[in-house]
């Protein structure tokens, strides 16, 4: 987060973090110890907070990981909402569903195992909200799938846009070159679709937000 937003701003936002949930706060430490990438606090703060207020029925996120963003996603759900989640990684697959046994939340989450380019084509019912937060490679066309999936109004949120601060950089080091350049594609498909009201947020990774015309 620190090539987005200078560190001491960084810290001095942190000093308000409230996060007491020893779940929660267990798999962040977990994910930093094994390396897994999920999404940093500020973003799920801004997550939790469209949840909260927008009240979606049906969520879908492309990218459970351990399912941290998961969790976070059916602790704010009203009483009837329900969050899907795909992962195509059988590890990442192990541990999250330990967490939503440890959650208590399991009637409110339910995982599809798999990619989601194939998953998402044999969805049928549209979502009131959807997070993108998978392989960048695969960004272009989960786009598209999550339009068809998206209810009018229903919101897209997406991470990475700012992509470690290498959308936007001059030079990218050669082990980033090909998914900054996915990311740049992303971004332009992103915020030019005729379907989307899009704009790109310098929160945590960059965030972006459309919301579906
Ligand atoms: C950044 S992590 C997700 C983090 C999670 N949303 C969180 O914040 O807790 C990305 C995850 O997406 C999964 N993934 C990437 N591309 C995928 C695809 N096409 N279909 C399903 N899962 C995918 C990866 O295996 C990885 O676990």
């Amino acid at each position: 987060m620190g090539e987005i937003i200078y560190e001491n701003q960084l810290r001095y936002l942190t000093s308000f973090r409230k996060e007491s949930d020893q779940l929660i706060l267990e798999i962040e430490t977990f994910a930093k110890e094994k390396r897994v990438p999920i999404l940093d606090w500020l973003s799920v703060e801004l997550l939790v907070n469209l949840i909260s207020s927008h009240k979606p029925k049906r969520v879908l996120e492309i990218g459970t990981a351990i399912g941290y963003s998961t969790i976070k996603i059916a602790q704010n759900l009203s009483k009837r909402g329900a969050v899907h989640t795909i992962e195509k990684s059988s590890d990442n697959i192990l541990i999250a569903n330990e967490n939503f046994q440890k959650s208590g939340l399991t009637d409110k989450i339910r995982l599809f195992e798999g990619d989601a380019l194939s998953i998402m084509p044999q969805l049928k019912k549209k979502y009131d909200f959807i997070f993108l937060d998978a392989d960048k490679e695969d960004y272009e066309n989960l786009l598209d799938y999550s339009v068809m999936l998206l209810k009018k109004r229903g919101i897209l949120f997406v991470d990475n846009l700012l992509w470690h601060g290498h959308a936007a950089a001059q030079r990218v080091p050669p082990s980033y070159k090909n998914s900054t350049d996915h990311i740049r594609k992303f971004n332009k498909k992103f915020m030019q679709h005729p379907k989307l009201q899009s704009t790109i947020l310098p929160v945590g990774d960059g965030i972006g937000l459309g919301v579906r015309l």
